[in-house]
């Protein structure tokens, strides 16, 4: 029996503009409603946040960001700091997303500068994590999630902290790790953090899995034990699939 409560994140990557967001996001909360037991979050991009901050207000749905920078103001063109996430009414924060270290240059080591931030400014983090289709290949999965886990939050005070496994390979792709395989990455990311944090606090931090989640496959994943919820690309950009998983992630 999992004490953790499910958190189903949806990330709207560089999709909808600040209307189609406020939209959407009325709909996810009205399919999110009915669900009990299970925490939402939608993260659209940093220009809908306001509208999407109005649209779910009162409605228990999060709003989250898709990245943040580490400094609070200051001459940094073109980045976004924790306390104006936290003016357009964000609670969540996704850091380190895979598109964002393979495009966007994200190392680990700017992974925990971001992680900082968002714990300094009261923003739940959602950092990401993830081996490519390589790394599997080369057996290297343990070892490339053991490293992304222990530098990325180094030093970090983890109680707020959520993770997300994110198999490269999976996103985007329609290939979903199967639940054992994403049940084997999730047990050994909470015994890395177990090291890192103590057991105690392990046991009660949430690691979601990402990669093509769908209505369909969401309630053989978040049966598995160490599965705590879900971050979803492709399939929250509409309510009814995304509603499809929430109603999956109680
Ligand atoms: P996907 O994306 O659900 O479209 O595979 C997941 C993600 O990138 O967070």
């Amino acid at each position: 029996m999992k004490t953790r409560t499910p958190l189903i994140a949806g990330n709207w990557k560089m999709y909808k503009t600040p209307p189609e967001a406020a939209e959407t996001a009325r709909a996810v909360a009205a399919a999110a409603a009915g669900a009990a037991g299970v925490e939402v979050m939608i993260a659209p991009s940093f220009v809908c946040l306001t509208e999407t901050a109005k649209a779910l207000a009162g409605t228990g749905v999060f709003l989250g960001a898709q990245d943040i920078f580490w400094e609070t103001e200051g001459a940094f063109t073109g980045e976004v700091s924790g306390p104006m996430l936290k003016a357009a009414g964000c609670s969540h924060v996704i850091v380190g997303h895979s598109e964002r270290r393979q495009f966007f240059g994200e190392t680990d080591e700017s992974v925990n500068k971001k992680t900082r931030a968002a714990i300094r400014e009261g923003l739940i983090p959602v950092v990401c994590v993830g081996e490519t289709k390589a790394e599997r290949e080369g057996g290297l999965t343990l070892k490339v999630l053991d490293r992304q886990v222990r530098r990325g939050l180094e030093g970090l005070s983890l109680e707020t902290v959520v993770v997300a496994y994110e198999p490269v390979w999976a996103i985007g792709t329609g290939l979903t790790a199967t639940a054992d395989q994403a049940q084997e990455s999730h047990a050994f990311i909470r015994s890395v953090l177990g090291e890192a944090a103590g057991k105690n606090v392990a046991e009660g931090l949430r690691i979601l899995y990402g990669g093509s989640v769908k209505p369909g496959n969401a309630a053989s994943l978040m049966a598995m034990p160490d599965i705590d919820g879900a971050l979803v690309g492709g399939a929250s950009l509409s309510a009814e699939s995304f509603g499809g998983i929430i109603r999956f992630g109680g």
